[in-house]
């Protein structure tokens, strides 16, 4: 592709059906008749993979609108692995549906386009979903975001290397009930494994805290990864001023679905079974001195939002004076 190329954000009007039904048409046509030598798709590998409909599929991008869905060309070798998307009326590998010829596209920036929810499906679904899904994030990923979630795609060196999401403080919870989340809560966030480790999930977090500045309780997506369970200690340890604010939360964040992160980090840095009392200062550990590592609680599976929950919880439920005297104090 030239330089100049205008990647599929940059172009996709705002209408998903008028989209959809063109990615449709064409997958009724190459039904009809057998792709000719021409219709290939080259993977970076030099491997080329026809374009036949037996390896097709259409993907549902948003959870809560199963109707809207992108066609896409799946590995040969691997039919679980996406390695092309259909976007107005051609194939674009999935690396250059992340990347855009603008700009001005660049830093953290709100989700507003179909272009940019498709940009979000893929880095969540396609890129961690499957493709840099690693060990060590156990089994975690995240479903498909709702269609109206907010949320926010990194753009780096005309490329989205990552996403948070957030869920507004007064939205449903999405679980079948009523019931309406009490606390903005910072729920997925996905950065690149080339991008890790340069204090990217960080500002993302920060970002977070900072849309917020008038609230004074935050929450933060259960259960939280153990990787992301580090990032926010490291947080916390250079941040103290957010230590009373954040919690791990249970939707819809009622203060018996809440746990103080900065509290947990101390309990299990103390070795304290969770949901005891701790006797701060008892330990003789020394909590502003980074360490290299913590007990992990072990994750399977992040359904954030309409959240299964799979971990033990601390919940602690002494009046909020009382707490804030211990956070003071540890
Ligand atoms: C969690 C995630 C977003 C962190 O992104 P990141 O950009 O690498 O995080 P940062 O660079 O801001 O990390 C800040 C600090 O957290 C700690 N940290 C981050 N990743 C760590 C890891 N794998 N092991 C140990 N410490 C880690 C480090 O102290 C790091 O600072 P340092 O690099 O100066 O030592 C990223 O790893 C990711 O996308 N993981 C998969 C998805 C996920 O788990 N999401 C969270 C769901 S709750």
């Amino acid at each position: 592709l030239p330089a100049e190329v205008a990647y599929p954000v940059d172009i996709l009007e705002d209408s998903p059906e008028g989209h959809q039904a063109a990615a449709q048409a064409y997958y009724d046509s190459l039904r009809e008749r057998a792709p000719t030598a021409a219709e290939i798709f080259p993977l970076p590998t030099g491997e080329q993979v026809k374009l036949e409909t037996s390896s097709l599929c259409f993907c549902t991008v948003y959870r809560d609108e199963p109707q809207h869905k992108i066609l896409v060309l799946v590995s040969p070798q691997d039919t679980k692995t996406v390695v092309a998307v259909y976007l107005k009326e051609s194939w674009w590998s999935t690396e250059d549906v992340l990347r855009t010829s603008d700009p001005t596209r660049k830093g953290l920036m709100k989700v507003r386009s179909f272009g940019e929810r498709i940009v979000l499906f893929i880095l969540n679904v396609i890129i961690f979903g499957k493709l840099e899904r690693s060990l060590d994030d156990e089994d975690m990923f995240f479903l498909p975001h709702p269609a109206k979630e907010q949320a926010k795609i990194l753009w780096r060196d005309g490329a989205a290397i990552g996403f948070y999401s957030t869920k507004m403080k007064g939205s449903l919870c999405g679980n079948g009930t009523n019931a309406c989340y009490q606390l903005p809560v910072f729920d997925t966030v996905f950065v690149r494994k080339k991008c890790r480790r340069q204090g990217l999930g960080t500002a993302m977090l920060q970002d977070f805290c900072d849309t917020f500045q008038e609230e004074e309780a935050l929450g933060v997506s259960c259960p939280i990864s153990p990787t992301m369970y580090q990032v926010l200690r490291q947080f916390l340890l250079a941040c103290p001023a957010h230590r009373g604010r954040l919690w791990e939360v249970e939707p819809p964040g009622a203060w018996g679905q809440r746990a103080n992160i900065w509290l947990k980090v101390y309990l299990q840095e103390a070795r304290l079974p969770e949901g005891s009392i701790a006797q701060p200062g008892c330990t003789g550990e020394d909590m502003s001195r980074p360490r290299q590592t913590l007990q992990d609680d072990r994750l399977v599976q992040c359904d954030h939002g309409e959240s299964h929950k799979v971990e033990q919880w601390c919940v602690i439920p002494w009046p909020s004076s009382l707490f804030c005297d211990l956070l003071a104090f540890v």
